[in-house]
This record gives structure tokens, C-alpha cells and sequence, in this order.
């Protein structure tokens, strides 16, 4: 049977990029505003004071004072396996890689420690109001089964994949061109398309495959249609010297990927801090996607993303947490993160330009952007319940906001998980703050 739902509060969502359409055309808010929800799609949103009147009598309205409703987050770039090592100490991509995550990710050969992992993980991400993400796994299949299952226990939209790994990593975590390329398929077919849960062929970076693995992936991510490509790009100017050395035949990093048909429409790469106008050029042609990951080029000491030059291009960005390189599931803690990275480098990120790249942009970013992103009308129930006074600071600097878009940065700027009142995903309560 179907259920009409309501829900009262401020509502803010967007429309387009304001780097194409100006800050005022880019998003959509009413003050006094009405979310209405139906089998876990949006079917209405607006003023209160004209909708309220045209629901069904008897209509539940849920209503929630000083409180902001967005769309769910999107993470474009996060790792469920490295939810327990998140903040390791001290070190630069390569060491970090062999010092904390290969030990890390060791464990994921044990599907009952996978599953309790990925519990972890999914009520970390849901309390920080986010309802979307591109999902690292482990190498093991048994760890993107237990992700997969947890994820769709919750009828969560998520992106997931196993590991693609055959060389330059400890002999406990690799797998073979051959078996990967199996355990991929054994995967893809019994997860992609099932619920909400989409899969991504996922080779972890061009120094860990063969190039035989990376025909493997290619000849996978043609093979069935809305495949996902995830992978890591030009994060560490080391790792960008390694592949240089690995791949002596072929023109740079990008390259690698683009010789073995790794590049295009949901083709997501993760960082991109250091690519050439050449290689910002390509992914644009063809549709690919960059995540900005701020908190975790920070912390690895990677650099600063130039976000303007890549969208000059016509990349398509989203903004990941890079957990655990990155040092927070919140997306709100990721725009504060981005707004100092692009001070870093004289550069402004406008809060509505925030808003867009957790949101909609991500959703482009994914090519999901028919069904979650923003509220409109048809798409996926995901939003969030954002509080107004979730710490008393919060409370009393958003008393002082003359303006909505002052209000918006100063929640952004301070903002974490204790700004989540509530998270929805297919119009069901998934988290509530105690
Ligand atoms: N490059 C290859 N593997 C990884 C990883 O696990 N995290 C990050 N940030 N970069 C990588
Ligand atoms: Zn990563």
C-alpha cells in the first residue's frame, strides 16, 4: 500500500551548477517549506502554506523546528575496509599504504569481521547524512559480499567493488589477472542492479595491477552496461614518478588507464591534485569523473586540487571523504577542508558551489543525477535533516546570519555529524541523532 509522508522545515536543494548558471538559478529554497515523499520517492516539494492544503486527509506531517533539509550527501571516494585506521600517523601515500592500510586490509578475508566492519562504516556515513557513496572494498570478494548485503539490508544506494590487485603489494593481499577478472563477475552478477546497489570495477591504482590485470578491468567494464570504473589518479608526485617507471612506453598516468579502456562515463578516478591540461582535457571528452578529496590530500601531504582548472575542462567533480586517508565522514567537515584548500591557492568556493558538489554534483559526477542529487519531484527519498542548533556555538553564530548564505557557510565551516538531526534513504528513517 502506498504511504504519503510530510516533512516541514526549511528545504534547500539544487537545480544546476552555478558555474554555469550563477549562484541565484542554481538551487531552490523555501523558508517555510513542505517535502513530500511516496514510496520512497519525492513527489512534491515547495511552500507549506500551498501544499499542505492538497494532501490526502490524514497525511502525516513531520515537522522539525530550526532545521535545514538538503539532499543526502554523495561520497564519491571512500574505503570501508580503512574505517578502523582512520588518523594513522605521519606518512606520505606510499609508506602509509604499506605501514597501515596492506596490514588493514588484511583482514578482510574474514567475512564475518567484513560485515561488522561494514555496520561500522554505513551507521558512520548515515550519521554524517550521507545516503550515497563509490565504496572501496578489499581485495577479498568475501568483503564486497558482506558490504553489499549490510548496504542493502538498508535499501541504501551504493556503489561498491573488490579490489584488483597483482603485484607491488605483500603477497596476502594480491590477487591474478584471471581471478580477479572471476571474482569481479561472480560479484557484478549477483550485486549489480540488485535494490539500490550498482558495482565498480575497481583496480586499486596503476602501480598494483599488470597491464594484463588492466585489460582484465577494461574488458569488464564493457562487458555489462552501467558498470562503475574506480581507481585512483595523480595524487603523490612519488606515485606519479612510479608509474612513469612501471609504464615507461605510455604518455603519463591518465594514459595508463585510457590504453587499457578504462576511461569514460562512470569512470570515477580519486584525486587528480597533479594532472597537466592534457589530461584534464581527456577526462572531459569522455565523460570521466575526478573526486576532490580534501581532507585526505591534506593529510597525506598530496597537494591542493585545482578545482577551476579541472572544471574548466568539463571534468565532472564530486567531493569524497577518502576515509581513511581522509580524516572525517562528514562532507560538511570535507567542504570546510575545501574552502581552506581553495584559499590556499587565492581561490574562492562560494557555499552554494559547497552545497552543489556534496549533492547534485556528485550525483553527476555518478551519472545518478535522474534519481538523487536534489529533491525534486521523481527522485530517490535521500535527504537530510540538518539542526540549526546542534552545538551551542552553531546556535549562537547562525543567530547572528543575516542571510541564508551566510548561515549555510557558518554550518558548513562548523558543521560535523552532531549537525545531522536526522537521515532518511528511501523516505525511511535511517539514523536520528539521540
Ligand atoms: N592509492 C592507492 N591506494 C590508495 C588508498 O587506499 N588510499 C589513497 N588515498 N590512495 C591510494
Ligand atoms: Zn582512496
Amino acid at each position: 500500500m502506498s504511504q504519503i509522508k510530510a516533512y516541514r522545515a526549511a528545504l534547500l536543494h539544487c537545480l544546476a551548477d552555478p558555474r554555469e548558471v550563477g549562484i541565484e538559478a542554481s538551487h531552490e529554497y523555501f523558508e517555510d517549506g513542505l517535502l513530500v515523499v511516496e514510496d520512497g520517492k519525492v513527489v512534491r516539494n515547495g511552500h507549506a502554506a500551498d501544499l499542505l492544503s492538497t494532501l490526502p486527509a490524514g497525511t502525516e506531517v513531520i515537522e522539525y523546528k530550526d532545521a535545514l533539509i538538503t539532499p543526502g550527501f554523495i561520497d564519491t571516494h571512500i574505503h570501508y575496509p580503512q574505517t578502523g585506521m582512520i588518523a594513522s600517523y605521519g606518512e606520505q601515500l606510499l609508506d602509509w599504504l604499506d605501514t597501515y592500510t596492506f596490514p588493514t586490509e588484511r583482514a578482510f578475508s574474514d567475512k564475518t569481521h567484513a560485515g561488522e566492519v561494514a555496520q561500522v562504516f554505513l551507521r558512520e556515513l548515515l550519521r554524517n547524512g550521507t545516503t550515497t557513496a563509490l565504496v572501496f572494498g578489499s581485495v577479498h570478494k568475501e568483503s564486497v559480499d558482506a558490504f553489499f548485503e549490510q548496504a542493502h539490508k538498508l535499501d541504501l544506494r551504493m556503489i561498491a567493488g573488490k579490489v584488483l590487485m597483482d603485484r607491488n603489494a605483500p603477497d596476502y593481499l594480491t590477487d591474478t589477472a584471471e581471478s580477479g577478472y572471476t571474482d569481479s563477475k561472480e560479484l557484478i552478477e549477483r550485486w549489480h542492479g540488485k535494490g539500490r546497489l550498482h558495482y565498480a570495477v575497481t583496480p586499486r591504482f596503476a602501480p598494483t595491477s599488470t597491464p594484463e590485470q588492466l585489460t582484465a578491468a577494461g574488458k569488464l567494464f564493457k562487458e555489462y552496461p552501467d558498470l562503475y570504473m574506480h581507481t585512483h589518479l595523480s595524487e603523490n608526485r612519488q606515485e606519479i614518478e612510479w608509474v612513469r617507471e612501471l609504464f615507461p612506453e605510455r604518455k603519463g598516468y591518465l594514459d595508463v588507464y585510457d590504453h587499457h579502456g578504462l576511461i569514460g562515463a562512470r569512470s570515477v578516478f580519486a584525486h587528480g591534485v597533479h594532472l597537466c591540461d592534457d589530461e584534464c582535457k581527456r577526462l572531459g571528452e569522455t565523460g570521466s569523473a575526478v573526486a576532490f578529496c580534501p581532507t585526505s590530500n591534506l593529510f597525506l601531504g598530496s597537494g591542493l586540487f585545482d578545482l577551476e582548472k579541472v572544471e574548466g575542462f568539463g571534468v565532472r567533480v564530486g567531493l569524497g571523504t577518502d576515509v581513511g586517508a581522509g580524516t572525517s565522514f562528514s562532507q560538511l567537515q570535507s567542504l570546510n577542508e575545501a574552502y581552506k584548500v581553495m584559499q590556499l591557492q587565492g581561490k574562492k568556493l562560494d557555499p552554494f558551489k559547497s552545497l552543489y558538489l556534496a549533492t547534485l554534483g556528485g550525483a553527476r559526477a555518478l551519472y545518478l543525477d535522474d534519481r538523487i542529487g536534489s529533491l525534486q519531484p521523481g527522485k530517490d527519498a535521500d535527504f537530510v535533516v540538518l539542526d540549526y542548533k546542534a552545538t551551542p556555538l552553531i546556535e549562537y553564530r547562525l543567530k547572528q546570519a543575516s542571510s541564508l548564505e551566510e548561515r549555510l557557510f557558518a554550518l558548513m565551516t562548523l558543521g560535523d555529524d552532531r549537525a545531522v538531526k536526522e537521515t532518511y534513504a528511501a523516505g525511511v528513517s535511517v539514523h536520528r541523532k539521540a
